[in-house]
């Protein structure tokens, strides 16, 4: 059996394989290929980014073995989510380069984003924890919430996009992005507050 340690590894890059083989295979012509390939890792990125973001909320909600397995190996679901966005970087790199170059204008908040998860990878380790102090939490927070913000902003943006195709996953996606903040904000003020954060 896979180390448990690894395991949000090997659901990574499952999950990716799974959606640029699905875009490779479904793709009529090598821009729809690069198009899907950027949307479809893009959705598999986000179970990894919500299993991260809600780790200590849903243990302090609901304390079982499966949320405490959950909130223990939170640092390697933080580095699995950020290894499925470089598979999005990948391919979104693919579609910007070769297919539909865009204004840099156009791209800030996703590069902000990126500039968040790669400063969160690089200091999920616990020399960066004791040498940031209470910065650590800091970056780590706003970095994670940034993260949600552009989530929900890809989402809701689709759930009213002109062109119907994109309504499903935008109005699926955009209220689970809304659920997991009231998720994340709940045992915060004073409800569910049944077990500590290990
Ligand atoms: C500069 C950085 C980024 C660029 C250029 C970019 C580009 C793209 C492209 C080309 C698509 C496919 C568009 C389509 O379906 O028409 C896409 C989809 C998406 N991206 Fe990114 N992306 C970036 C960063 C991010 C980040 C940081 C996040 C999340 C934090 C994100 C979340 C999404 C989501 C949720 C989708 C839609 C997936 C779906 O349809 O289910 N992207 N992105």
């Amino acid at each position: 059996m896979v180390d448990r340690l690894y395991f949000p590894f090997v659901v990574t890059l499952g999950l990716s394989a799974v959606a640029i083989g699905a875009a490779l295979w479904i793709g009529p012509t090598g821009p729809d290929d690069a198009l899907l390939a950027a949307r479809w890792t893009a959705r598999a990125a986000l179970p990894l980014f919500l299993i991260t973001y809600l780790a200590s909320s849903l243990y302090r909600l609901a304390p079982n073995a499966a949320t405490r397995g959950i909130v223990q190996r939170r640092r390697q679901w933080g580095l699995a989510f950020a290894l499925a966005h470089s598979i999005h970087l990948a391919a979104l790199l693919v579609n910007i380069t070769l297919y539909r170059p865009r204004p840099l204008a156009s791209l800030a908040g996703g590069a902000l984003a990126y500039g968040f998860i790669y400063l969160m990878a690089l200091t999920s380790n616990d020399a960066a924890q004791r040498a940031m102090g209470r910065w650590w939490k800091r970056l780590h927070s706003v970095g994670l919430h940034y993260t949600w913000l552009i989530f929900l902003i890809s989402y809701g943006s689709r759930a009213f996009h002109e062109d119907p195709a994109y309504h499903i996953e935008g109005r699926l996606f955009a209220p689970l992005l809304l659920a997991a903040l009231a998720i994340r904000l709940w045992p915060k003020y004073g409800i569910g507050q049944r077990a500590q954060p290990v």
